[in-house]
């Protein structure tokens, strides 16, 4: 069944996957493309509706990105958001100018006439802005149809035509009815019928793998994350017993995470799962190891070699199942390399296993709507909502030579982070959480006694794609909690501290 769908379009601005999540989430199908996206393609991808982002840029710079004419001759409506909007100003007639002034963040907008895109947003309403351009003159035919104090054109359009733009960003949470506008635009404007759900992506995935799968053997590498963990799930629901999961058990997961997904994915789905044991080989390849590059790379390249084995086992299969997702399709798509997501994904496995093709369930999904999948799926909370874990794990969350006994202490200190972050209920607020072990001892007293053992960091971010983050404005009294209870539970920790450093200049990770 094909979805109607939306197209937004990318001119570079910071919130623009947001933009197409925000569709998404109003159940309607979306993709982000490029800006310079042909006239003939767009005809072709026929789309109910037209969202151009916003974008760095200035329409009247002569290298900025534009769009053809012939885009608003199709009959398909647009929406222009801040950059976007003045695009369609500029291209159509109007004026856009330097402001006086930048304006950013909240600002009060007032309606000054009606129309459908507003319909059911008060008189006077909170709104985010962030631009330095406006539009100081509208092309024939368009009206203003809210204003701020200093600025003239907040939103207008051409009914008729079913163009609109707005100046400021509706699709960030701190514009109060940016959701409301969003949905008029797609339900009033653009005709959306709300076809895109995730029950409906599960039931006709299922249909599809089951046809494009039955009968064949499918290999997946279970790392213990969210999208291997939706995917082949997934897959197990349309080829059952014909999956067959490999988990690599390197010794360096966080407390109680092998068990936990022999007893999900083989215990309680009923999945083919082979566990392959090799925390003694992990550890006795990293003896000595301090270098936290050299780390990652021998953590790959044994992982590889394990997995190789046991596929060896299986012998020859039809296809591999990854569970790459939609933010990695757009990154590839724009030619960018991919930094941070490079290390994410096991490399190198598809060259080193005999198989016919690769099978990718999730490549149209988001992470929140993988996460939706997963829970449709009837996966636990705790796997769905799993914070991101590096490939090399607690190995690059220990500073110096990675040991058994450092492995103990760390698995033990972060499993108490982790279960008074839950017990706070801020779990889903914060992008990831986790404990380090320094290579720092110091004095403390414990008992009667002097003790000379190590030093616990607690590191938590917010952050919405990695690249950036700040550090978690955590209560105090959660802090103390986790504080006290590392020194008096976990063996050879005498001391916490709590890691302020946002990234940039830090990392998240201390390695
Ligand atoms: P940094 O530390 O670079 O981390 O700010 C950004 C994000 O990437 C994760 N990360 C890794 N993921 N293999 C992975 O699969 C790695 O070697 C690795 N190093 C960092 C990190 O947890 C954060 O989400």
């Amino acid at each position: 069944m094909q979805h109607q769908r939306i197209l937004v379009l990318d001119f570079g601005g910071q919130y623009n996957q947001l933009i197409a999540r925000r569709v998404r989430d109003l159940n309607v199908y979306c993709d982000l493309k490029p800006y310079d996206m042909s006239v003939e393609a767009i005809k072709e991808y026929a789309p109910i509706g037209i969202i151009f982002t916003g974008g760095p840029n200035s329409v009247y710079d002569e290298n900025s990105p534009r769009v053809s004419p012939e885009i608003f001759k199709l009959g398909i409506p647009v929406l222009g958001i801040c950059y976007g909007a003045q695009l369609i100003a500029h291209t159509l007639g109007g004026k856009v100018v330097r402001a006086k002034q930048s304006e950013y963040g909240k600002r009060e907008f007032s309606l000054t006439k009606s129309s459908p895109l507003l319909a059911d947003i008060p008189q006077k309403s909170i709104c985010w802005m962030s631009h330095t351009d406006l539009i100081s003159e509208l092309p024939a035919g368009f009206d203003v149809l809210a204003v701020t104090e200093s600025c003239p054109v907040t939103v207008f359009g051409n009914g008729e035509k079913g163009v609109f733009g707005v100046q400021f960003h509706p699709e960030v949470v701190h514009t109060q009815y940016g959701n409301k506008l969003l949905e008029n635009f797609l339900y009033r404007i653009c005709g959306a019928n709300g076809d895109w759900t995730m029950s409906g992506f599960v039931s006709e995935q299922v249909e599809k793998l089951k046809a494009k799968l039955g009968g064949k053997k499918v290999l997946c590498a279970l790392s213990g994350g969210v999208d291997s963990a939706v995917a082949a799930t997934l897959v197990h629901r349309a080829v059952g017993k014909d999956l067959i999961c490999v988990f690599v058990d390197h010794g360096l997961h966080r407390k109680n995470e092998p068990e936990e997904v022999v007893s999900v994915f083989r215990d309680r789905l009923g999945m083919n799962l082979i566990k392959a044991d090799a925390a003694d080989l992990f550890l006795e390849r990293l003896k000595g190891v301090t270098d936290p590059e050299r780390k990652r790379k021998i953590i790959g390249e044994e992982f590889i070699r394990v997995f190789e084995r046991e596929a060896k086992k299986i012998g020859a299969v039809d296809f591999l199942v990854q569970g790459t997702i939609y933010p990695d399709v757009i990154e590839s798509g724009k030619g960018k390399s991919a930094v941070i997501k490079s290390h994410h994904n096991v490399g190198g496995l598809p060259s080193v296993i005999d198989f016919k093709e690769i099978v990718e369930p999730l490549r149209d999904l988001f992470k929140d709507e993988v996460r939706k999948v997963g829970t449709e799926l009837g996966l636990e909370d705790g796997i769905v909502w799993r914070q991101p874990c590096p490939g090399p794990a607690l190995a690059i969350r220990i500073m110096g030579e990675v040991t058994a006994e450092k492995l103990g202490t760390l698995r033990d200190a972060d499993a108490i982070f982790r279960e008074e972050i839950a017990r706070a209920g801020l779990e889903r607020e914060i992008w990831q959480y986790f404990a380090v072990i320094t290579d720092s001892k110091t004095v403390g007293v414990q008992g009667d006694f002097r003790t000379y053992e190590n030093v616990i960091a607690l590191r938590a971010v917010t952050s919405v794609d990695a690249m950036t983050a700040d550090w978690a404005r955590i209560p105090y009294d959660v802090l103390e909690r986790v504080s006290n209870r590392i020194t008096n539970e976990v063996k050879h920790a005498n001391r916490v501290v709590f890691d302020i450093t946002s990234k940039p200049p830090a990392t998240i990770e201390w390695e």
